[in-house]
């Protein structure tokens, strides 16, 4: 039956061209994020502690935020408008290329980091043995510890939503949340 042989070859050469023209191009992606190189990093690390470090991160969880901006699902002004004009296939070659990156450490205040290094034993169930993500789940090891920090209190207050982690940062006290975030900050790569 040449006939019906014909039909399963083109339909899967019509699956095959689908998957590579959804395929994220991390190399598009790095001419995309030109614009936010200039406050992530060109790898997507950076100095400043209010700008999160983004090499080495999920891409599906980058994804995700960008898309979350973008809908006001996540509110910052800035984060807003920088995803403003970004569409589907931006967001997937960006992310791949921030991905890409080798991820940096932020460090963090050394007393702080020995306190927190038990407290942050609970989280490593969705983060990861050593904080580096797993799946939809960032990745925390290096990030800095500021930002870890703002995006715990608006995770407590709700001004951030994440079910899961709306639910884990109300059992947190500021203490714990500082001490935590230091000891993530200070985690190497
Ligand atoms: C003017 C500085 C600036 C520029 C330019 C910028 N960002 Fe950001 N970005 C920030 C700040 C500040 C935050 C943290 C906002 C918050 O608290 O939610 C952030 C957050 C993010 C996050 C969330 C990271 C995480 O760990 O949840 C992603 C992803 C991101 N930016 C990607 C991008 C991309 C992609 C671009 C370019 C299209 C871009 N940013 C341009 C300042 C910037
Ligand atoms: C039940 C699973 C779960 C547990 C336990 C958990 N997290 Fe999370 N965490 C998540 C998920 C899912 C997200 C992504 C939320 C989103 O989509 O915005 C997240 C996001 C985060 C973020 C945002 C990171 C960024 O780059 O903006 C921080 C910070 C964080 N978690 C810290 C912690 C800490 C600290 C603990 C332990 C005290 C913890 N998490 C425990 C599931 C969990």
């Amino acid at each position: 039956m040449p006939n019906k042989n014909n039909k399963i070859i083109f339909a899967l050469l019509i699956w095959l061209s689908a998957g590579v023209a959804n395929a994220a191009d991390s190399i598009a992606g790095q001419t995309r994020s030109e614009v936010c190189q200039g406050c992530h990093g060109v790898q997507g690390n950076n100095r400043n502690q209010g700008v999160p470090n983004l090499g080495g991160q999920s891409a599906i969880y980058l994804e995700a935020q960008l898309n979350n901006y973008k809908g006001g699902v996540r509110e910052n002004p800035v984060m807003k408008s920088m995803t403003a004009t970004l569409g589907d296939p931006d967001i997937q070659d960006i992310s791949a290329y921030f991905a890409s990156q080798p991820a940096s450490t932020a460090g963090g205040d050394a007393k702080l980091a020995e306190k927190g290094k038990a407290k942050a034993t609970m989280c490593m169930g969705c983060h990861g043995g050593n904080f580096l993500g797993l799946g939809g789940r960032p990745r925390l090891a290096g990030q800095h510890p500021e930002y870890l920090d703002k995006q715990l209190h608006d995770f407590k207050t709700g001004a951030r939503s994440g079910p899961a982690m709306n639910a884990v940062a109300k059992t947190l006290s500021d203490e714990d949340i500082r001490e935590i975030a230091a000891y993530l900050g200070s985690l190497g790569q």
